[in-house]
């Protein structure tokens, strides 16, 4: 679009009853025009953020969650990699071809810059995601490779532990990026969004159909450094990118009773379908008489699994461990499956 071509229709709306060139607003109202169908553009930078904040902290169960944004905003998230997570930050990486359907067309960008998160109710600022610079062209380029600082790191554990526990929680995201489009002016956009989530039942995450199985499972006797068992489980992973968790403890109980803990090593969901070893220590004793006294029908043992711990290196990773110690779900195994796996 030339410049001509927007004083030209500007002209045909002159009312003449100010003496304010007439053009100036109907310049904005096309620019309006355009801006509401370029809605996307605001969302890309708004996804990128919330997204990268919140869904890898949540990773426990919010697979609703996450489809809904995947159904409303259309946001790809291949590569898009949450890894090197230390106390008080953790990496963030995409590299990413955004292909615009909608007939969009035309270039511009939209320029870097900081992204203030906060927690609605109090305003508090717990980071600020430095947004880079999106260059588009029917279509977009977007290279994220950053370390994200986190200011409030109770804050953020405080959404983790909300999100595991099915309740609705919240994130304000402010910015001031700048907007450039084609010939249009430049438009100085206030991004102002408070964006709202339920979290997720855990319990019924882990006890949806094929939401993890073991497919190895070797018993240890004599124990190897307290673990008499190793097995290997496929899980889900509900969040739909890579998060790097590090070593996760879940404690176990039947009945009410202690009967012992799973220690994950080295937890790093992938995008889809995520293998790791867990080692573990049971009671023996008690799940088989379970097993032969109990009540079920079939082989099923009814699990309680209580999130113990997170750590990365042996450093507690604080927002990660909210949200494993919300974990308190009820998991139905059928022991019979696993029975034949042994040899
Ligand atoms: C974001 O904030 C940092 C630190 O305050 C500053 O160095 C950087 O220039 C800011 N970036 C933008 C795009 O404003
Ligand atoms: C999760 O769902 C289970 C069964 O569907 C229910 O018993 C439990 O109370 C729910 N937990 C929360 C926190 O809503
Ligand atoms: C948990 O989520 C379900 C499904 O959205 C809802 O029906 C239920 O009331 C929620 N429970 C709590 C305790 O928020
Ligand atoms: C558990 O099994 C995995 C894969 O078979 C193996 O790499 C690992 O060393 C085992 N760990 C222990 C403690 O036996
Ligand atoms: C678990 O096994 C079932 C049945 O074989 C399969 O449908 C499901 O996709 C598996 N889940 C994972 C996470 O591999
Ligand atoms: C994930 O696992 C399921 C079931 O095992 C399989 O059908 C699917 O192809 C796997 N996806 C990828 C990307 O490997
Ligand atoms: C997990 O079990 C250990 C050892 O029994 C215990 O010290 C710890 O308090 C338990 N953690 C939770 C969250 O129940």
């Amino acid at each position: 679009m030339s410049k001509s071509d927007l004083e030209d229709s500007s002209g045909s709306d002159t009312n003449g009853a100010t003496e304010t060139p007439a053009k100036k607003p109907t310049v904005w109202q096309r620019f309006k025009t355009h801006m509401k169908r370029r809605w996307w553009i605001y969302l890309i930078a708004l996804c990128c953020i919330v997204l990268v904040v919140v869904l890898p902290l949540v990773y426990v169960g919010i697979p609703r969650f996450a489809n809904e944004y995947i159904n409303d905003y259309k946001f790809d998230y291949e590569g898009l990699a949450i890894t090197n997570p230390r106390p008080t930050s953790f990496h963030v990486s995409q590299s990413k071809k955004l292909n615009m359907g909608g007939g969009f067309s035309g270039s511009g960008h939209l320029t870097g810059f900081n992204a203030s998160i906060r927690v609605p109710d109090t305003n508090e600022e717990f980071a600020v995601f430095p947004v880079p610079q999106i260059d588009f062209n029917n279509g977009a380029n977007l290279n994220i490779d950053q370390d994200l600082d986190l200011s409030c790191v109770e804050c953020l554990s405080k959404l983790a532990v909300a999100a595991a526990t099915n309740q609705s929680f919240g994130v304000l995201v402010t910015g001031d990026p700048d907007l450039k489009f084609g010939a249009l002016p430049t438009a100085h956009l206030n991004i102002h969004k408070t964006m709202n989530m339920n979290g997720y039942n855990v319990t019924d995450f882990v006890n949806s159909q094929g939401a993890f199985n073991i497919t190895s499972l070797d018993l240890m006797n004599p124990p190897v450094n307290g673990f008499n068992f190793n097995a290997t489980i496929a899980l889900k992973n509900p969040t739909p990118f890579i998060v790097e968790m590090g070593h996760v403890i879940f404690n176990l109980t039947l009945g009410g009773s202690k009967l012992g803990y799973v220690d994950i090593p080295n937890l790093m969901l992938q995008q889809e379908n995520t293998t790791a070893v867990i080692l573990g220590n049971v009671d023996e004793s008690m799940l088989i008489r379970e097993f032969v006294w109990g009540d079920g029908d079939s082989g099923d043992v009814t699990i309680g699994v209580k999130g113990h711990s997170c750590d990365y290196n042996g450093v507690e990773i604080p927002y990660f461990a909210a949200a494993i110690k919300a974990v308190d779900a009820l998991a139905t195994v059928d022991l019979l499956k696993y029975v034949k796996l042994l040899k």
